[in-house]
């Protein structure tokens, strides 16, 4: 690669078999996707709103220039942490999976409650998840394929059997209301897999990139570096009086949208045809494909410069606008839901985003997708997830108890 850093993840999976002996067994699984969620806020905003709203645009810009008609926004008490948690108990329902059997879960958003805790670990508190590791991964908006890629490491490895991995953003937070070359284009939303060791394919290629010299072309600045700057601006070289970071433009998103334009439709089908190489399909055999819904321009020109014929493309990019690391899986639960999706079938998945990264994966589904939970289990997993709500609260409730104990007897550190 010229450009950039391109970290290919694994080779050529498909016609290998899984016969080898213990103890390389361990290394022979595949990672499958076993279940599937989605959520996105109750808040519907159309094209028309941002002409209310006093921006010189027009439904008929939006939707000729990006292909977005509507997208949801979070509401006051919504937080991305909500919105992951909403679709990873869905993925859980479809995987018949208890929570305390996920060994790790995975977030990729850019947009996390806190800058700490992470998000995954507030999921995997309100999940009951007991056994699982939990970090958050920001790749922007190719977080989901970087976060999917990570969980199928951890699984092909044999470090984990069971990995959740939810994609969610609300960049709405982080808009410029009054700049209509960005403020148009994202939504808010969760999309979460459950991914299952297997003997059978399964995720059969892998490929991320990055090239951190594009940087400036995509950003939501505020961080620790631009905390410095603000405070020595706005206060004379002093930190802010309760030390406090700048509130400022730093906090809103910015993008040079016709140079992240042209990038991406490069390198969205380069990192497809990598993946789909690599994993010993032609093109021709790709049954799928789902690119990250950021333009329907974008999407046209990728599936024109990879050879993949539209119909084959996903797109739902009309209802939610981009919705950042969430828009590969809600276009994935979307596509199954649509009966776009069979066993057997290959899908191909390609993002990009800020940073810049990209991330592509080829996939053979394996599971049916016409499975039905049966009626008791519904029932069930409410008096789990009430379970875990009481666990949690106990367990908040243990640390401030133990607080005041500590505070009260102990003299010592060291607890003496
Ligand atoms: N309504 C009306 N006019 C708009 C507008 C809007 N919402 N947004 C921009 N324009 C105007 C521009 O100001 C410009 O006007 P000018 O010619 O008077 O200067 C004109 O439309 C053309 O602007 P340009 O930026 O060249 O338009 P474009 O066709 O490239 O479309 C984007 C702009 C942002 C839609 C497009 O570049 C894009 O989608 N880029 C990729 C963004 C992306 O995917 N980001 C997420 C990465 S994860």
């Amino acid at each position: 690669m010229k450009n950039g850093v391109d970290a290919e993840q694994q080779s050529t999976r498909a016609g290998t078999t899984n016969e080898t002996a213990s103890p390389a067994r361990r290394w022979q699984k595949y990672a499958q996707i076993s279940g599937w969620g989605m959520y996105v806020p109750h808040q519907v905003v159309p094209n028309e709103r941002f002409v209310e709203l006093g921006l010189d645009t027009s439904n008929e810009w939006i939707a000729t220039r990006t292909g977005i008609e509507r997208r949801r926004v979070v509401g006051d008490h919504e937080a991305t942490s909500d919105m992951a948690v909403r679709a990873a108990k869905d993925a859980l329902r479809v995987a018949d999976m208890h929570p305390n059997e996920l060994d790790l879960i995975l977030i990729a958003t850019c947009t996390p409650d806190h800058i700490m805790p992470s998000t995954a670990a507030l999921v995997q508190d309100r999940l009951g998840a007991k056994n699982a590791g939990a970090m958050d991964l920001n790749a922007a908006c190719a977080g989901f394929v970087y976060a999917l890629s990570t969980g199928v490491s951890y699984i092909e490895s044999g470090r984990a059997k069971n990995v959740l991995v939810v994609g969610a953003d609300e960049l709405s937070t982080h808009l410029d209301w009054k700049d209509r070359s960005t403020c148009v284009l994202f939504g808010d939303g969760a999309g979460a897999v459950v991914l299952h060791a297997s003997d059978e394919p399964g995720v059969m290629a892998t490929t991320m990139g990055s090239d951190g010299s594009g940087a400036g072309l995509l950003t939501i600045k505020a961080g620790s570096r631009n905390r410095q700057h603000g405070a020595r601006h706005k206060n004379n070289g002093k930190n802010g009086t309760n030390g406090a970071p700048a509130m400022s433009d730093d906090y809103y998103l910015r993008m040079n949208g016709p140079q992240v334009f042209r990038w991406a439709t490069q390198m969205m089908a380069r990192a497809a045809e990598k993946v789909i190489t690599s994993s010993g399909l032609t093109v021709g055999q790709v049954d799928l494909f789902i690119p990250h819904q950021a333009n329907a321009r974008i999407l046209e020109t990728t599936a024109r410069r990879l050879g993949v014929p539209i119909e084959k493309v996903f797109s739902n990019l009309k209802d939610y606008g981009n919705t950042s690391a969430a828009s590969i899986p809600i276009a994935l639960c979307e596509a199954i839901q649509s009966g776009r999706v069979k066993a057997g079938d290959n899908l191909v998945l390609a993002s990009f985003g800020a940073g810049l990264t990209w991330a592509a994966l080829a996939m053979r589904w394996g599971v049916a997708v016409d499975m039905q939970v049966s009626r008791w289990k519904p029932l069930g997993r409410g008096v789990e997830e009430r379970v875990a709500a009481v666990r949690s609260v106990s367990r908040r409730l243990g640390w401030r108890v133990r607080g005041e104990i500590d505070k009260r007897f102990r003299k010592d550190d060291d607890g003496k």
